[in-house]
């Protein structure tokens, strides 16, 4: 490849964050517009033709199907231009994996598409945003980095999106990848991957929707009684993902108002790396063990399953054990 073209689809975040002073705590997500940005980004001097597109400019934590939609038809449009070799999207770190996920459910796998945000704004002292877009200018213009699937960049790290998630809300290391931890080192001028790529080259799973059904999170504590499942399932509801403790467990009055539901049902975890197998209630239950999944990844499954038709909880379950 020679000087890389690379698509930058800006969302918001704290990568385009501003704050009144270098030291304040308080800054705002989505202040700098993409047009600005990129001029900061030139003048790191990486040689790449950079064409950016404003698709939002929120704080991810108002991250919405609509916002989805339009992130989605640039994505796909970017991946069959053929004067494009990858695309970069900034996103705000909260949501970052769920935004992820989603794209690497219904997106092909031909061409590079890395998400990166940052956890200090831009005005603050030790910005890391401009650090982690380096990064991943450098991941996107990797032909290895086409075929592995959606893939986020933050703090040196290289991590696919199925496992990434946010485990801190301080520092600038502040996800992991789990099961697999990261899938690649990345600095603005080495990139040294591990293993196998997760998805090999293949279609999207899924055709992207923006009307996903209403499928609720219930997290699960101690004291939980079964109205909690009552003010939950409501005539809207078509699925709920349990946020379990321990290994996706629930007190027996919730597990049997679930289960009376009829309504498709996963068991996560609300342990950071929780791993949740199918245990032999299940079968009774109709219940579906959602695996390395967390609940926030597992909800979105299962609304694409559910908006696909499929509510067998055995078929349900397939899709959740496939990596
Ligand atoms: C956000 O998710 O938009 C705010 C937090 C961040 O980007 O780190």
């Amino acid at each position: 490849m020679g000087i890389p073209n690379l698509t930058v689809l800006a969302t918001g975040g704290t990568i385009a964050g501003k704050a009144d002073s270098a030291t304040r705590h308080d800054y705002r997500p989505g202040q700098i517009g993409i047009d600005e940005f990129l001029s900061l980004v030139e003048d790191l001097g990486i040689e790449a033709n950079l064409k950016g597109e404003q698709i939002a400019n929120i704080g991810s934590e108002d991250m919405s199907p609509e916002i989805w939609q339009r992130l989605h038809d640039a994505v796909s449009a970017a991946i069959v231009d053929p004067d494009c070799d990858g695309v970069i999207v900034t996103h705000g770190t909260d949501t970052v994996e769920e935004t992820a996920f989603l794209l690497d459910l219904t997106l092909p796998t031909s061409k590079p598409v890395v998400l990166v945000g940052a956890m200090r704004p831009a005005t603050a002292v030790g910005y890391d945003g401009l650090r982690n877009f380096a990064n991943a200018m450098r991941v996107a213009s990797d032909a290895e980095a086409a075929g592995r699937g959606v893939l986020v960049v933050m703090g040196d790290r290289v991590f696919a999106a199925r496992d990434v998630r946010k485990t801190r809300t301080r520092g600038t290391d502040a996800f992991q990848g789990f099961p697999r931890g990261s899938v690649g080192l990345v600095t603005p001028s080495s990139l040294d991957w591990f293993g196998a790529p997760w998805r090999r080259s293949e279609a999207a799973r899924f055709a992207f929707r923006a009307d996903l059904p209403d499928v609720p999170i219930l997290f699960v504590h101690a004291g939980m009684t079964p109205d909690y499942v009552e003010r939950l399932v409501v005539d809207e509801t078509r699925g709920v993902v349990v946020s379990g403790v321990g290994e996706g467990n629930m007190p027996e009055p919730v597990r049997k108002a679930l289960a009376a539901s009829g309504m498709p049902v996963v068991r996560a975890s609300r342990v950071d790396e929780g791993l949740v197998d199918r245990e032999p209630e299940d079968d009774e239950n109709r219940f579906v063990a959602a695996r390395a999944l967390n609940p926030q990844k597992a909800r979105i499954l299962l609304q694409m399953l559910i908006a696909a038709g499929e509510v067998e909880p055995a078929a349900i379950q397939r899709a959740f054990d496939r990596p």
